[in-house]
């Protein structure tokens, strides 16, 4: 058991924090939260407390969409819309990862900084390459960090050196599968690129192998305009982009993420809230590619699960952070271009996204309630609180002015989570 003491913040529902000023959190062996408590019970008077001092406490962030193979591309190549841009600056880095030395290279530094940003569970795209996504799965394994990996399955419409055939995408699967059965947070994701890279083959196959599997689906989802007609016209028998993904079984048969959602309304809005599908916003991501601005508020009102992601490298960062705040600002463009008919989020409703409802998608992730993983941050936030700031003020001032001078301590299932190791 474990007792830390410090300024405890977390959502155990949208609309406010839960606040413990100088507070406890009691941690079981399991790595779980026993409890939250402003004063210590008296059952744990003669136990030893590891004091935070006035530092912040809260949970972890979830990255429910990241692109390890575009490590490479962060923060540049920002000049082209999706489908362009894809293909000449996407395509060719993953092209890369078939060299797994380069991989090893690469995905050291991507574990590294989901680490260094306080990502300590993620859902990630890897590429068609089996082996350099084990390798993926072992870095993160070895990090200590939790999450679901996917192989990706593509077999149309891209580079023949970044295409794989339908067999070789399900055995990758189930490589992957196999060789993450023993890792405690690490497991395989079922990871259709998108429709426009995916033949019906693929789609049917990799739809039997999650329903067989019960394994979870990742993919993208109506992120820009040109991608939907695209689809409109490469799948004429669905009635919409999302109905692409359900006619192969993907759409919320098994846990489902769905990246962007943009331009999701009408019936591909109804097919998600009714097979609890996640729309995953990723705003920078949206900003950088000029995509647009995803209907969070309306998902959110219609019980639509949301999460967010930072899409390296179509988005420009790692944390988390940055895109709670970019959550904020985007949904205020939307307030004022939708006449201001639908509320702004509020900063507990983006924190809760990516906590509580990202955790969600990996179990009891994301808040500090009796039976959540203990997934931590710790914030010395002293050079940003120079003044009488509320508890709740200096978790927004961090939000908006911090970054990763500033964390710490991180924590995943109860343990605590150290550096992880880089090739120079
Ligand atoms: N749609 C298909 N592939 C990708 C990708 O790598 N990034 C983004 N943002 N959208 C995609
Ligand atoms: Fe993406």
């Amino acid at each position: 058991m474990k007792i830390y003491r410090a300024n405890i913040l977390f959502t155990p529902t949208p609309e406010a924090f839960k606040v413990l000023e100088h507070g406890y959190v009691v941690v079981g062996d399991d790595g779980n939260v026993v409890d939250t408590y402003q004063t210590l019970p008296e059952q744990y008077a003669n136990e030893r407390v590891i004091d935070f001092g006035d530092r912040l406490l809260m949970p972890a962030m979830n990255d429910l969409h990241v692109h390890a193979p575009q490590y490479r591309n962060l923060g540049i190549a920002m000049d082209l819309e999706l489908l362009p841009w894809l293909n000449a600056y996407t395509f060719p880095e993953e092209t890369k990862y078939k060299d797994i030395g380069y991989a090893e290279k690469m995905y050291r530094r991507f574990v590294r900084d989901l680490w260094k940003m306080g990502t300590m569970r993620a859902a990630i795209f890897a590429t068609i390459h089996p082996e350099a996504t084990c390798l993926l799965a072992d870095l993160l394994n070895e990090a200590g960090l939790g999450g679901m990996v996917g192989l990706v399955g593509m077999d149309r419409n891209g580079p023949d050196t970044l295409s794989n055939t339908v067999e070789e995408a399900v055995e990758g699967t189930k490589r992957v599968m196999e060789h993450t059965k023993n890792m405690p947070l690490i497991s395989a994701i079922v990871t259709p690129r998108f429709i426009p890279s995916c033949t019906p083959e693929m789609m049917t196959a990799l739809g039997e192998l999650a329903n067989e599997y019960k394994l979870p689906v990742q993919s993208h989802l109506s992120e820009n305009q040109s991608e939907i007609a695209w689809v409109a016209e490469l799948e004429p028998e669905s009635t919409c982009y999302g109905d692409a993904y359900l006619r192969y079984n993907m759409f919320g048969q098994t846990p489902t993420l769905m990246a962007h959602c943009c331009y999701t309304s009408g019936e591909e809005f109804e097919l998600m809230r009714k097979n609890g599908v996640f729309a995953v916003h990723c705003p920078t991501s949206n900003c950088n590619l000029g995509s647009g601005i995803a209907p969070i508020r309306r998902f959110l009102s219609a019980g639509v699960p949301v999460a967010l992601g930072s899409d390296v490298s179509a988005g420009s960062g790692f944390s988390i952070f940055r895109v709670i705040h970019y959550t904020l600002q985007m949904s205020k463009m939307k307030w004022v271009h939708g006449g201001h008919k639908e509320a702004f989020l509020s900063l507990s409703e983006a924190f809760y996204l990516a906590t509580k409802s990202g955790g969600s998608f990996f179990g009891k992730v994301g808040s500090f309630e009796p039976g959540y993983a203990f997934d931590a941050l710790v914030v010395d936030d002293s050079d940003l609180n120079f003044d009488n700031y509320s508890i709740q003020h200096r978790l927004e001032r961090y939000i908006y002015l911090g970054d990763d001078r500033q964390l710490t301590h991180r924590f995943c299932q109860g343990k605590e989570i150290p550096a992880p190791r880089i090739i120079e």
